[in-house]
Formats: structure tokens, sequence, C-alpha cells
């Protein structure tokens, strides 16, 4: 057997993720590829793709690919016609949690102590006291239940928070006081301060939190969406939020990213924009996965963290 050819692909860090990799005695051809047109000269003979946002195209000329391991928790991107289904897809688990859990608890008690407004006084010299609210007691509802909502949700007890949950199965999870499934979503928003979504993007949750979820939000409370931003529709969150329907949305992720200047969510006070860093994939935290896979695949045992076509994720 010939050593396979690994070909690392990031437009940003291509040569750190590279460096990390522990090769295996028989050693691994390993090329670090930042754009198409590097990777474009080593694709048809890679075996093994460990990689982000790879183009269509170059999936495509990957004649030899037999394993792609995503840097990312969300694999919709490898999830294409260009991929043929004997390819393994496995995904990266059990590291966003922690950064998610920050980031969520991060923006809410941004909301919660009104740290925006008690700045905006200060830049004035103004002394005006206002109660904060509190994570204390308020509910969060937690959409999607895998490692992350789960993660998120134990953060939010050590808060005191109610956590609710919603999954496609309903079924309980230790981290919530109830689980809801997905046909009953709206009775789980309308008890939510804080809604979480944490969905990978399939067929199933292309468009799940439309008009009609908004409107079961009460109208204090605020979206908050690390996902996908297919996930909610933009057109009815732009109008619940420009309405005030709702508290606010905090929105990491969006149909269209970088999202377009002339977008109007950019300019509507109840809704933060940040770019898509909630769960950062880190070169470090990566390796550890690839290389437990790696050692895995040279001894054919069976990979970690393998994406099922059928379920999306
Ligand atoms: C980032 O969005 C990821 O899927 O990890």
């Amino acid at each position: 057997m010939t050593a396979p050819t690994i070909l690392v692909y990031h437009p940003e860090e291509a040569r750190d993720y590279a460096r990390l990799i522990r090769l295996p005695r028989r050693g691994a051809k390993v090329v670090a590829c930042a754009t198409p047109a590097e990777a474009d000269a080593v694709i048809a003979e890679a075996e093994i793709l460990y990689g982000w946002a790879v183009p269509a195209a170059l999936l495509a000329r990957a004649a030899r690919l037999r394993w792609i391991q995503c840097m990312g928790a969300g694999v919709e991107r490898f999830l294409v016609p260009e991929v043929p289904a004997g390819v393994t897809i496995t995904r990266a688990a059990g590291i966003f949690g922690p950064w998610m859990a920050e980031y969520v608890l991060g923006w809410s008690l941004w909301v919660t102590q009104r740290m925006e407004a008690f700045r905006q006084r200060q830049r004035e010299g103004r002394w005006v006291g206002e109660h904060p609210a509190r994570l204390h007691g308020a509910t969060i509802c937690i959409i999607g239940l895998g490692d992350i909502g789960r993660a998120i949700a134990r953060s939010a007890r050590s808060f005191a928070m109610t956590v609710v949950g919603v999954s496609r199965s309903g079924r309980r999870v230790r981290e919530a006081s109830a689980v809801y499934r997905t046909s009953a979503m709206r009775r789980a928003l309308a008890r939510a301060d804080f809604v979480v979504v944490t969905l990978p993007l399939t067929d199933e949750t292309r468009g799940l939190i439309g008009a009609a979820e908004l409107s079961a939000m009460k109208p204090s409370a605020w979206l908050i969406n690390i996902a996908r931003g297919s996930v909610v529709e933009e057109a009815p969150l732009v109008k619940a939020l420009s309405e005030h329907r709702i508290g606010g949305a905090i929105l990491d992720v969006f149909e269209r990213e970088p999202l377009p200047p002339e977008h109007p969510l950019w300019s509507l006070h109840n809704a933060v924009i940040t770019p898509h860093i909630s769960g950062p994939s880190t070169p470090d935290e990566i390796a550890a996965i690839f290389n437990d896979n790696l050692r895995r695949y040279l001894s054919g045992r069976p990979l970690r963290h393998v994406v099922s076509r059928r379920r999306g994720y």
C-alpha cells in the first residue's frame, strides 16, 4: 500500500493545520493549500482531505478521495453531489460547545446587564441608574440538543436558568427540564426569554424558524442564532425585529456571508451582528480529532464522528 496523500485545505491556516499532523511511521504526503489554484495541482491524488469550505469544483476532481475530515461542526458543504457516497465524511465534534456556551451566556448577560446602555451613559458622563434583569430564573430554549446544545444548557443551568430543549425525538436529556419534539416547538418557544438555535443545516431544518415560530416567541424574548443562517428565515426575522415583536436577535450566521453591506439587519438597533465567530475552529483543537481519526483510518478501525448522509449531520 502506498502512503496516502493528505490535502490540507484552509484559506488562512493550512500550514498550521498541516504542521500539527502526527504522521504515522510509514509516512504520508501532506500538502497544505490555501487557494483553489494550489489545491488543483494535488486534488486528483488526494486520498484524505482535511479541510474547510472546499469549493465544489475541487471536490468534483478528487478522484481518489476516501475520507474527508471537516474542520468544523457543520458539514453541509461536503454533502453535495460532487462527493460520492463511498467517501467517508467526519466532522469536528465535542469542542465547540464550550466556546459557544461563552458566546451565548456572554451575549445574554449583555442583554440583561444592559451593558450597551451603561457604556453609552458613561461616554455621555451620565449617572443614571436602571435595574438590570437577571438570567437567574429566566428560561432558555435550546433548539438542537447535540453536544453543543447540551454544553450551552449546562452553562445556563450554572446561572440557575430554566432550560427547555427542542429536538427531533423529544427524548429527555439530563441538561434540560423539558424537551419538546420539533413538531411542538412553538410551545417551547412561548416559554422562553432566550431562544438559541444550534441545529445543523439540513433539508429538514432549512427555514425551520419562520414567521409563525417568531410570533410564538414572547415580545421580550431574544433569538440567538449560532447555527446556520438559513435555519432562520431572514425576511420574517427582519420584520419581527423592525416591528419589535421580539426583544432582539444576536446573530452570528447569515444566509449570505459576509452579510452584504446593504442588508437591513445591519441597521436594526435590536440586532447584534457578529461575523461567524461563535464556535471557532482552531488548529490545536481540531488536530486532536484529526490525529485520532488518522490513526484509526490507517489501521482500518472505525472513524469517530462519521456523518450520516441520510440525517445530514
Ligand atoms: C462553523 O460554522 C462550523 O460548522 O464549525
